[in-house]
């Protein structure tokens, strides 16, 4: 964290490690039902997935927000199960019930996903970061993303959400050399997919590892770090400069075996990490982002102020990116987001 340039993108500059009195800020899930104009393009729009896979579409989403809040950073619109969906494993999105895929039941179904055709299948996506970088203004920086391998393999091994993540539990410890053959599977195609919205435009990848809390310390260290690591190693052998942002939800005491053994230049934070505890010893290795709860976001008034101004004191003394614990809730009014933004850059 050497290089401070002193112009560009505020979003790239906090990343590079510089300290900016006025953070950046952007949210995950800025764009999505909370947002009208979202909700009225989706109901002229067919499934979620065809959205995700329409680059006007996708693409027009991904502003909307930016247009509404001037955020400092603009995220795809896309989902992390259009990997899956790459894969050619069966993927619907059902109103009112999540992510239904048509779940893998043990390692000879690992022959049912197909690498070849994954990046013909996931193509229209590259086409949203291309349209969504050529219409950005000039100060809002570009974040591609993917899940990473634990987090998606859950939802292909359950079918969907999932409470106690039992299956996928009980496969990596009754056969973890299958288990790690469908990892090894979702690294290089996720690998290969980063690379692309890499080359399309994007110029920060964020890493969603929303289940990172679910595992023991061994299996964390080999299902979480490991994989994450090797996409970031992969990703920077073809594009050195790249800034990559972990977000491994939920780890607890784990961040800091995450934040060793994967430099990324961000680290996410979820809302329950201790922010005195992060700035010590986290925010020497990374830019930190987060970690607003998103429930202060929905309440707002006072609430929202004091939390504001509680993460901006604890965390201004090194690099760090305003953004929420996890993302931005349907029901959050729109209005409260523009406060949110007012209250970040005075
Ligand atoms: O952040 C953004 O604005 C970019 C778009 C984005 C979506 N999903 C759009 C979406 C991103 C970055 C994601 C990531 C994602 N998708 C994650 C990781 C982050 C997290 O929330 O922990 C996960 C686990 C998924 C899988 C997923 N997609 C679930 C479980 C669901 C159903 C729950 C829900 O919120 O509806 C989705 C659907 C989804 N992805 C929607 C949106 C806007 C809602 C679908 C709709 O509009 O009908």
């Amino acid at each position: 964290m050497s290089t401070v340039p002193q112009n560009g993108k505020r979003l790239l500059r906090a990343l590079a490690g510089e300290c900016l009195e006025m953070p950046p800020i952007w949210l995950m899930r800025q764009a999505g039902r909370y947002l009208p104009e979202y909700r009225a393009l989706r109901a002229r729009s067919g499934s979620f997935l065809e959205l995700c896979l329409t680059p006007t579409l996708a693409a027009e989403v991904t502003l909307q927000p930016i247009r509404r809040y001037g955020f400092d950073g603009a995220i795809l619109f896309s989902d992390i199960l259009v990997v899956p969906y790459g894969l050619t494993q069966p993927v619907a999105f059902r109103e009112g019930e999540g992510p239904v895929l048509d779940r893998l039941i043990g390692v000879a179904d690992l022959q049912r996903l197909n690498r070849l055709g994954f990046r013909e299948r996931v193509a229209p996506v590259g086409e949203t970061v291309r349209l969504v970088r050529r219409a950005l203004p000039d100060d809002v920086a570009l974040i591609g993303f993917a899940g990473s391998p634990w987090t998606v393999a859950t939802y292909m091994i359950e079918g969907g959400s999932s409470r106690d993540f039992g299956r996928v539990k009980r496969w990596l410890y009754r056969d973890p050399a299958g288990f790690a053959a469908l990892i090894d599977i979702l690294v290089d195609a996720t690998t290969e997919y980063l690379d692309w919205q890499v080359e399309m435009g994007a110029e920060v990848i964020q890493l969603f590892e929303s289940w990172a809390g679910v595992l023991a310390a061994p299996a964390f260290e080999r299902w979480v770090i490991e994989p994450n690591a090797r996409i970031v190693q992969r990703l920077r052998e073809r594009n050195p400069t790249i800034p990559v942002i972990l977000f491994p939800r939920g780890a607890g005491a784990n961040y800091l075996a995450a934040s060793e053994a994967v430099r990324t230049a961000g680290l996410g934070l979820d809302t329950t990490v201790p922010l005195d505890w992060a700035r010590q010893v986290l925010q020497p290795r990374h830019a930190l982002q987060g970690n607003l709860d998103p429930q202060v976001l929905v309440v707002g008034g006072d609430a929202l102020a004091t939390e504001v101004a509680r993460i901006r004191s604890a965390l201004a003394g090194g690099p760090y990116i305003f953004n929420l614990g996890h993302g931005v809730l349907p029901e959050t009014p729109p209005e409260h987001v523009a406060e949110l933004v007012r209250l970040t850059r005075t």
